[in-house]
């Protein structure tokens, strides 16, 4: 079974194709049934029992794992010591969403924006593909079904302690995520360097507030932000390496003064983002050193606080050359499209820390029904059809990898 051809290749591609069609409808109402009850990170409960009984009703083995979440495995019943692992998150975001369809949240202030019921619903019709398929493979899948991804400091790290990827111990892991900006038919890939660490990162600047008209006598905080924003700016432009992609943002600027009061203290948020752990590391030096340097210097005072999000996420080249091949074979070259580094963060990234893995883009944009949105919007929403290409791809890799076709 190990050597393929291109006969049982084509064999194979056209049977998983032929089970994914025909769990197209299974997979959109698990899918909207997901997204009409979403549950915010770790709090998966329902989710969690929709799934487990989606899974016992096709007898498939399950154990809880790290609080909500679930690990279920599929036995393929000829010898093989492979282990895959397959993962979805499958927590929601507290966005109000405001689309008008028919499956609409009815958990008010929590959504589906992420995707994750697609990647849910998708695997579980991998699992339900595979299970009707069990005794004619050798190997073992994992299915990992896990909670919040979108709350630091995350389920993967959770999913990891608890032994997750252990016992069986999965060589590899592969997971998708719903893109907005590719087509629904296509996927997005890339190996190697692909998404991005993420930090968040909190200064206070503390003055002498007093009258507008008399700012000689504080020390204005206002003024001193400014310039550090500005030459917290040099960080990127300046100590980074060209080579490597960094990002620094400071999305919350907070003056509580008015039009003729310097207040004592001023607040910014922001984000750095990059790809690189040991230049990570310095950069968060640096930021505090420039913030509590130039804030002094100003006759101020400052507090830095800096929270550590994701690491980046690296993609195995090894492992993700082969699943590429794999998925060139499901649907063709053309629709496997490459894609650029992605400064966006996911917990996905301590997967790859542990194990050759590998984690790709599923398309679901559809111009024409005006499915545009981003991530994380309130209007965010999917070509459902995407549901049968994310399965029927993921079902298909799985078992060209534990060596069938
Ligand atoms: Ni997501």
């Amino acid at each position: 079974m190990t050597n393929a051809t291109p006969h049982t290749i084509t064999d194979l591609r056209e049977r998983i194709q032929a089970a994914a069609a025909a769990l197209k409808d299974e997979m959109t109402a698990n899918r909207r049934q997901l997204h009409q009850h979403p549950e915010l990170s770790f709090k998966e409960v329902r989710t969690s029992a929709f799934i487990k009984q989606q899974l016992d009703q096709w007898d498939i083995h399950w154990e809880a794992i790290a609080g909500t979440g679930v690990i279920a495995v599929i036995q393929g019943a000829g010898p093989s010591d492979k282990v895959i692992a397959l993962r979805a998150d499958i927590d929601a975001l507290p966005i109000a969403e405001a689309n008008n369809i028919t499956y609409k949240s009815v958990n008010e202030g929590v959504m589906h924006a992420c995707g994750h019921d697609v990647h849910t619903a998708s695997l579980l019709g991998v699992a339900h593909i595979l299970n009707g398929l069990r005794t004619q493979f050798s190997g073992t899948v994992k299915l990992i079904f896990q909670p919040g991804e979108e709350l630091l400091p995350g389920g993967a790290q959770q999913i990891i302690e608890a032994g997750g990827l252990n016992n069986p111990r999965a060589d590899v892991v592969l997971g998708q995520h719903v893109m907005p900006a590719i087509p629904v038919g296509k996927i997005g890939v890339r190996t190697g360097l692909f998404m991005a660490s993420m930090d968040e990162i909190k200064i206070e600047v503390y003055g002498k507030g007093g009258h507008g008209a008399e700012p000689h006598k504080g020390i204005d905080p206002v003024v001193i932000t400014c310039t550090l924003l500005q030459a917290l700016q040099q960080l990127v432009s300046r100590n980074t390496s060209p080579f490597m992609p960094s990002v620094l943002s400071f999305g919350k600027l907070q003056a509580d003064g008015a039009i003729n009061i310097i207040p004592d203290k001023v607040l910014i948020e922001g984000t750095f983002r990059t790809l690189d752990e040991a230049w990570r590391d310095t950069a968060h030096l640096q930021i505090q050193q420039l913030a509590e340097d130039l804030v002094t210097g100003m006759g101020g005072q400052c507090r830095v606080e800096i929270r550590k999000g994701y690491p980046h996420l690296k993609n195995d080249e090894v492992f993700g050359a082969g699943m590429i091949a794999f998925f060139e074979e499901y649907i063709g070259a053309a629709h496997v499209m490459p894609q650029d580094i992605w400064m966006a963060s996911e917990d996905f990234a301590y997967y790859t820390r542990e194990r050759p893995s590998f984690f790709y883009l599923l398309g679901v944009r559809n111009e024409a029904q005006q499915i545009t949105s981003s991530l994380h919007t309130p209007t965010f929403n999917v070509d459902e059809r995407a549901l049968e290409l994310g399965a029927g791809l993921m079902a298909y890799a799985t078992l060209r990898w534990l060596g069938h076709g």
